[in-house]
């Protein structure tokens, strides 16, 4: 019998090019449930022109049989000024890299000679919309300025993609990069409240999930030792860094998988419980700006404030873990 949802599905994914965005894409390139038609990229933790070396050194270490097309996007937030994430992802965005040599004394992660392609990430994202439509989904792992942008440029053809999954904002915990807001959503809430308003399917993996799920700095080297390969290697390597600035910050040597995450719900829905609810992003609070706010009073009015988001509130982190493992 043919499956109404045939595989492998025709999926994007959106990305600022981070180290956890480094192992969703690993976990992605790895799926043969998907079909990686593009890695549309932005600036967020990095810029965007790093972002996307970014990108290509991760497709360099998994040197999948069909590489995806890498396309960078947005310089910018739609409004206001850059801001990254230099400080937790380390100074390229991926865990400087350039620290790293082989045993002869050679570099381990030397200049990549590739570059991204020529067409612009909102043309891309419009075409493959255009191509296929309901079929399409989108895994947003930064700020949603490229698909936002995309919106504004040709909101009709936008609005024909099967869905989004958005890693960004929160529900019922506190956000990350300040009291109020979740980082992607902090770094551009104009266009995170643009995507809101699309009439898109979304599903957003917000921080009340991905603190659920932590991989310790133990596990990661007890992996490389018991798997060696480039990509346990590189995995050690990048997330050494980003997992310090937990074990100094947070209490915990290890780090979240937010992105990751939002890719396992891609593969399998099953992983978290959500619930529907109507959110808006504020764009403007002196406090609160990028703060993703759900509206879950009983008496809402279903009829102006519709729900627009089904926002992961649970997951299964054991069996999260398990789909990780299997992926990298
Ligand atoms: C999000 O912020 C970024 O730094 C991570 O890559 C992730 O997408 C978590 O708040
Ligand atoms: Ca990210």
């Amino acid at each position: 019998m043919v499956n109404a949802q045939s595989y492998p599905r025709p999926i994007i994914i959106d990305t600022d090019g981070g180290v956890d965005d480094a192992l969703a894409i690993i976990m992605a390139l790895n799926c043969d449930r998907f079909d990686l038609k593009a890695v549309t990229v932005l600036a967020g933790n990095i810029d965007v022109h790093q972002a996307a070396n970014n990108v290509l050194r991760v497709i360099d270490i998994v040197q999948p049989k069909h590489p995806p097309l890498v396309a960078k996007g947005c310089e910018k937030p739609l409004l206001r000024p850059p801001f990254n994430a230099a400080g937790i992802h380390g100074a390229d965005g991926l865990g400087e890299l350039h620290r790293f040599k082989n045993a002869d004394g050679t570099e381990r992660y030397p200049q990549l000679t590739v570059q991204p392609s020529s067409e612009n990430a909102i043309e891309v994202l419009l075409k493959a919309a255009e191509e296929y439509g309901k079929d399409l989904t989108i895994v947003a792992l930064g700020p949603l300025t490229n698909i936002a942008t995309a919106l504004q440029t040709n909101r009709n053809t936008m609005q024909k993609v099967g869905r989004i999954i958005i890693m960004g904002g929160a529900v019922t915990v506190p956000g990350n990069i300040s009291a109020a807001a979740e980082f992607n959503f902090f770094v551009d809430p104009d266009a995170a409240q643009i995507v809101m308003e699309s009439g898109i399917p979304l599903t957003l993996v917000g921080l009340d999930v991905a603190m659920k799920a932590p991989l310790s700095r133990q596990a990661v080297e007890e992996y490389a030792k018991q798997h060696p390969s480039v990509v346990s290697q590189f995995i050690a390597d990048c997330t050494e860094i980003y997992m310090a600035f937990y074990r100094d910050n947070e209490g915990f040597y290890g780090c979240y998988l937010h992105d990751p995450l939002a890719v396992g719900v891609a593969i399998d829905p099953s992983l978290v419980s959500t619930e529907s609810v109507y959110m808006v992003v504020e764009t403007e609070g002196k406090f609160t700006s990028g703060m993703s706010l759900a509206d879950r009073r009983d008496r809402r009015d279903e009829t102006a404030a519709p729900p627009n988001v089904d926002a992961c509130l649970d997951v299964d982190a054991d069996r999260f873990l398990k789909l990780l493992y299997e992926l990298i």
